[in-house]
């Protein structure tokens, strides 16, 4: 697939979509470019990093924090990155949040791309130009909005890539599915798993498919004052859950998505609540949990789409389209005690 560009309000992202990382040399300058990766990546892909200048985080949502930052800023200081360093994120979500607010705020802002690795990054994590760091128990709390130079997709990531991950990586395909596609709900409920994964071409061109549905999202509202609010579908309750249940990212939103559906069918008259459960029960995600409502409810009534006593949940009107309704958080909490 050959480069494709797409503009946002005050910058642009070249995405190389099923390319090869062995052409990042010809994206940047490689000698005055810094890789950041994990562990993981690095353990299993080194080769792919020879003659680059690398920069190894500990891989896991815990090391997406302010002293990972700090370490990484100080190695960019060692090996005198200046104003014309592009630093690319090689990994998945966090390495590319790491990534893009490392480059936002070293110098006041240094150019940056990314290579994510799994398939959430791949379809989500490393689009949108959201880069940031969890505080605590709160998810993304700090952080910055700005946008990649480049995406490249390496799909050769993926054979390395664990199941838990490719799970992780449909929660997000099922939630572009249920806000914006109800054909693509469709094929997923045709599909499952072990095809998508059998087959190269399915899963290249499903990726595609979402990569470019959230860019398009991000272009019409890309400070999130409208429509790019749909792209939260499941995140309100799933955030609150993520990190005081040590939930991984997918099956975090997977239960606020079966969550926001039943929620939905109180308050816009959704009818097919089961039908989303089901759909996720077939990718092997989790939907209905016992968990402590109030203790949840609290770390929720910090979160970033709350505006004063108000909260912008997102429900779903019928499947492929998503709404965003302002629940006062009086009302959103006796919602939940009756869950
Ligand atoms: N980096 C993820 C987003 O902007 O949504």
């Amino acid at each position: 697939m050959k480069k494709r560009t797409y503009k946002f309000s005050n910058s642009s992202t070249d995405y190389y979509l099923a390319y090869g990382i062995s052409h990042l040399k010809e994206l940047v300058d490689q000698r005055n470019s810094v890789i950041i990766t994990d562990e993981n990546v690095f353990g299993y892909h080194e080769k792919r990093f020879k003659n680059w200048n690398v920069i190894v985080i500990m891989p896991g949502e815990e090391y997406k924090i302010q002293s990972t930052v700090d370490a990484v800023i100080e190695e960019l200081v060692a090996v005198q990155a200046d104003r014309k360093t592009t630093l690319i994120g090689v990994g998945g979500g966090v390495v590319t949040d790491i990534t893009g607010y490392a480059a936002s705020i070293y110098m006041r802002g240094i150019n940056f791309g990314f290579v994510p690795t799994t398939l959430l990054s791949m379809v989500d994590a490393s689009i949108g130009g959201k880069n940031g760091i969890d505080v605590g128990v709160y998810k993304n709390l700090v952080g910055t909005v700005r946008q990649p130079s480049f995406i490249l997709h390496d799909l050769i990531f993926l054979n390395s890539l664990p199941q838990a991950e490719w799970v992780n990586g449909f929660a997000e395909i099922i939630k572009h599915a249920c806000i914006k596609d109800a054909a693509m709900f469709r094929d997923l409920e045709a599909g499952s798993l072990k095809k998508y994964q059998g087959r190269k071409i399915s899963v290249c061109k499903l990726i595609q498919r979402n990569a470019i549905l959230k860019t398009k999202v991000v272009q019409q509202d890309e400070f999130e004052k409208g429509g790019r609010r749909l792209l939260n579908f499941g995140h309100t309750l799933g955030h609150a859950l993520e990190n005081q249940y040590e939930l991984s990212h997918g099956q975090a939103i997977s239960i606020g998505m079966a969550y926001a559906s039943v929620i939905s069918e109180k308050i816009t008259g959704f009818k097919e609540a089961d039908r989303v459960a089901r759909l996720l029960l077939k990718y092997n995600l989790p939907t209905f949990t016992q968990f402590d409502k109030q203790k949840v409810f609290d770390v929720l009534k910090m979160d970033k789409k709350r505006e004063r006593k108000v909260i912008n949940y997102v429900l779903l009107e019928k499947i492929g389209r998503g709404v965003v309704e302002a629940i006062p958080l009086d009302r959103l909490e006796k919602i939940f005690q009756d869950l």
